[in-house]
């Protein structure tokens, strides 16, 4: 519709009149009004979304990083046109970014559709605007090329290397058992977060940018520069310049993207022990993709590979230090005989040939780590199934307590997260540590699956010096969380799902070994309890309303059915 891929430039996706020559003489003469003339209207016309916004400080020095792509778009004969879609920060954003990651999709997919543009630079960074933007440009399906915000600088508190948001949580956890006071917990608010850029340790925002790197869909490099550096403004004039190219060539993520590309991608994943959130987001991407893409895959590499970086929450640097020791370039050498080295990139050379002159990890540094002096062994995600996820379930074990990896113990049930902030204190729960919380009606349609997964311990098990407990949701959690949770429950409680069944005091069993979570409830019970099970009017209005209508459940992806 309106995209005729051989009209190049300005005259792309012309606006309807019924008079196509008008419709161009109409454009030309309003773009006059923004000074640009025809020698400028020649030139191949290169997107730059920019997501700015006063709410997202994690792209807080976006508007500088647009500069300096437009200066590499410039400098490369193209002209830039930057243009404003959804900015969805995770820490101001209620309930849940999730419930707008397909929203800021559908935003991204039709503005590029209906703008003219040859090229697009996709400007994210926080947590949901990288896969959403990747989706976007995949279903638009014009040349694109992804640059991130890039981490923030670490901060400091009374000699504590500090960074958003494992340490945001470690040291709340401190306050809440009483280690901390109010002084203290003020003093540390103001250090967590010292400049600008994504959260610095290994969460979803830096996970996504280096599983964006390993798909082939950024330039070498890219994503670990942090926000304030030179390298950063370095990578988004490269980017300008490349999207220049990439419009040349009609190279579209879809000529990049194939099962090899995803393989690479999973396998960083393990090695960085990253984010849980990045099986929901590469689900969904191939799926974007026409690329068969499953739960399974993820077990399947995960045991092969073993983690390399060390950063937190699974180890104890942060993502200057990754960035520092060489980025994705170096983790790739050292992961090199795991990798499909012939999936293709944007820099049209492959994985392999990007590699091929790249050094192993130098033993000047311990952030990346070699094949055979790993920080952790394989298996860093685990996807488990049983009587209590039949679609399957994920754990992120390398952030688990090993004792608590095979656990059985009484449920504890709270039914939605309003409802754990409600009486997850209350005393008279009298919850043990052998407990196993509950945490349902959290899923893509209960409650747009918010990162609620990482439930606190109760305050007087916390003041106890209890730091972990067997955990079970159809909730995600922050990828800068910690804890042995198993996520993702699918199907999910609001639809029917067995964690709609357990009732407090039933048995539940987790086993990361067999990679099983059961509910040891007998069959005929189960039948009984099914037919009682009632599901929760669908919101009556708006997005939430065509949202919990469409969404698919997280082990498709969590994308809505008709895109
Ligand atoms: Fe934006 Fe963490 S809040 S990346």
């Amino acid at each position: 519709m309106g995209n005729d891929n051989k009209i190049q430039g300005i005259n792309r996706n012309l606006t309807s009149y019924g008079d196509t020559e008008f419709s161009k003489y109409m454009r030309r003469a309003f773009l006059s009004s923004a000074g640009f003339d025809r020698q400028d209207l020649d030139r191949p016309v290169i997107g730059i979304v920019d997501t700015s916004s006063d709410y997202n400080t994690c792209h807080r020095q976006m508007p500088e990083m647009v500069q300096a792509v437009k200066r590499g778009v410039l400098e490369a004969g193209g002209l830039p046109m930057a243009f404003p879609t959804i900015s969805l920060h995770e820490i101001l954003t209620s309930p849940t970014t999730m419930l707008f990651r397909n929203l800021a999709a559908m935003e991204t997919e039709e503005m590029i559709r209906a703008q003219p543009m040859d090229a697009v630079v996709l400007l994210g960074g926080c947590d949901k605007t990288v896969p959403a933007q990747i989706m976007a440009a995949i279903s638009a399906d014009i040349p694109a090329i992804s640059v991130v915000a890039g981490p923030m600088i670490t901060g400091s508190w009374r000699g504590q290397r500090l960074g958003a948001c494992t340490d945001c949580r470690r040291l709340w956890n401190m306050y809440r058992s009483g280690v901390l006071n109010d002084s203290e917990i003020s003093e540390v608010e103001e250090s967590l977060c010292f400049t600008g850029g994504t959260c610095m340790v290994m969460g979803t925002a830096s996970t996504m940018a280096c599983l964006v790197e390993a798909l082939g869909l950024m330039l070498p490099g890219g994503a670990t520069p942090p926000h304030a550096s030179g390298d950063r403004l370095k990578n988004c004039v490269a980017s300008g310049r490349l999207a220049v190219d990439l419009a040349a060539k009609g190279i579209r993520p879809k000529d990049i993207l194939n099962r090899e590309s995803f393989h690479n991608a999973i396998t960083v994943l393990m090695a960085l022990s990253g984010s849980t959130n990045a099986v929901v987001h590469l689900l969904a991407i191939a799926k974007r993709s026409g690329i068969t893409l499953c739960l399974d895959d993820f077990d399947t590499v995960a045991r092969k590979v073993p983690v390399l970086v060390d950063c937190k929450p699974a180890g104890s640097g942060y993502m200057e230090d990754l960035h520092h020791a060489g980025g994705l370039p170096v983790l790739l050498k050292a992961l090199e005989p795991l990798l499909a080295l012939d999936a293709m990139t944007i820099t049209c050379k492959t994985i392999g040939e990007l590699i091929e002159d790249t050094a192993q990890p130098g033993d000047w540094q311990t952030t990346i780590r070699t094949m055979d002096k790993p920080l952790k062994g394989t298996g860093s995600i685990a996807v488990l199934r049983g009587s209590l996820a039949p679609e399957g379930a994920v754990i992120k074990t390398a952030a688990a307590t090993p004792a608590l990896l095979q656990h059985q113990g009484p449920a504890v049930i709270f039914d939605s997260p309003e409802d754990a902030v409600r009486r997850i204190d209350d005393p008279g729960l009298k919850i043990t540590p052998e407990h196993v919380m509950v945490l349902r009606n959290a899923g893509p349609v209960g409650a747009g699956m918010p990162e609620a997964g990482a439930l606190p311990i109760p305050r007087y098990l916390a003041q106890k010096g209890i730091t972990d407990m067997v955990r079970i949701t159809d909730a995600r959690m922050s990828g800068t969380a910690y804890g042995t949770i198993v996520l993702h429950c699918s199907p999910e409680a609001a639809v029917g799902g067995p964690l709609a069944l357990v009732q407090d005091g039933d048995l539940i069993e987790l086993d990361v070994e067999c990679r099983r979570i059961d509910l040891m409830v007998d069959e005929k019970e189960l039948e009984r309890r099914k037919l009682e099970f009632r599901p929760k009017p669908l919101p009556p209005r708006g997005w939430l309303k065509l949202y919990a209508g469409h969404v698919e459940q997280a082990h498709l992806g969590a994308d809505l059915d008709f895109l």
